[in-house]
């Protein structure tokens, strides 16, 4: 809803990847000036639609709708992107969630950098958004790491990043991150797209960067994504899961083991 120009990048890039991977998409594309009963109408009849396993609003949505009910208005086991309260709650107390795409993908890169078992390293979150550090804190919990979580406020955040196996940037501050800070071989995810000013000289928008100084932190870090091109493609990916997994469960056919976490 509205014309939010990266909202209309990240949806382009989703629809493209579930034509690719044979999956149908509805596109319903609503005018900034829509009022919410209308929204949510939408979303009531998608909900009944047998045709529909998952549905996604993008955000941000446009001042005048309520982002939390709009979110609350969606059927949970439809729920894509899992930012229904139900799914966080699920997530919050160890059950069987479904799990918002970005920390989903996070987790992922972990595993596959270090394998199954992240038992007992010390992971460091810095962000507490809904999106992605909350739930991120709550699948490493859950993978048995011991969690710190940081963000913005943080008095000491060079400090905190020292001990940390595996690091993840969410906290949406260009570059913020530097490499001294980051413990030998840790492992870093940098979910953070910041564009930068433009630099002199230059048309249109500047450098996109994450949260973390790349050039510096490559050095140092044992693996580490980079931005553009590094968690933002496996987001995409856990969607197309997601959503695969809420076909099989309102199928009654079996959810494949490695679309769970
Ligand atoms: N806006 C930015 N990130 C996301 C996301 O992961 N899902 C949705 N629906 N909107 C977003």
């Amino acid at each position: 809803m509205g014309d939010d120009p990266a909202s209309a990048v990240y949806v382009r890039n989703k629809e493209r990847a579930l034509e690719a991977a044979a999956m149908r998409s509805f596109d319903h594309r609503l005018p900034a000036a829509t009022d919410q009963a209308t929204l949510l109408a939408l979303i009531g009849r998608l909900n009944h639609d047998p045709a529909v396993h998952g549905i996604l609003v993008q955000l941000p949505l446009p001042r005048q709708i309520d982002t939390a009910a709009v979110l609350a208005a969606i059927a949970p086991d439809k729920d894509a992107d899992g930012f229904h309260v139900t799914n966080a709650g699920l997530l919050a107390v160890g059950r069987p969630a479904v799990v918002p795409c970005t920390p989903l993908g996070c987790l992922m890169l972990l595993r596959h950098v270090l394998g199954p078992g992240l038992a007992g390293r010390q992971a460091l979150v810095i962000g507490r958004s809904t999106i992605v550090g909350r739930p991120m804190a709550q699948l490493l919990l859950a993978a048995d790491c011991t969690v710190t979580m940081a963000h913005s406020r943080t008095r000491d955040l060079a400090e905190a990043c020292r001990h940390a196996d595996i690091l993840v940037a969410a906290v949406g501050r260009p570059e913020l991150i530097r490499g001294a800070w980051i413990k030998p071989g840790a492992v870093v995810i940098d979910v953070g797209m910041n564009r930068l000013p433009p630099a002199c000289g230059d048309s249109g928008g500047g450098r996109l960067v994450g949260d973390v100084n790349f050039a510096e932190a490559r050095a140092v870090a044992g693996a580490i994504t980079p931005v553009p091109g590094g968690v933002g493609p496996m987001t995409i990916a856990c969607l197309l899961v997601n959503t695969l997994a809420a076909a099989c469960r309102q199928t009654g056919q079996p959810v494949p083991a490695d679309a769970m976490p």
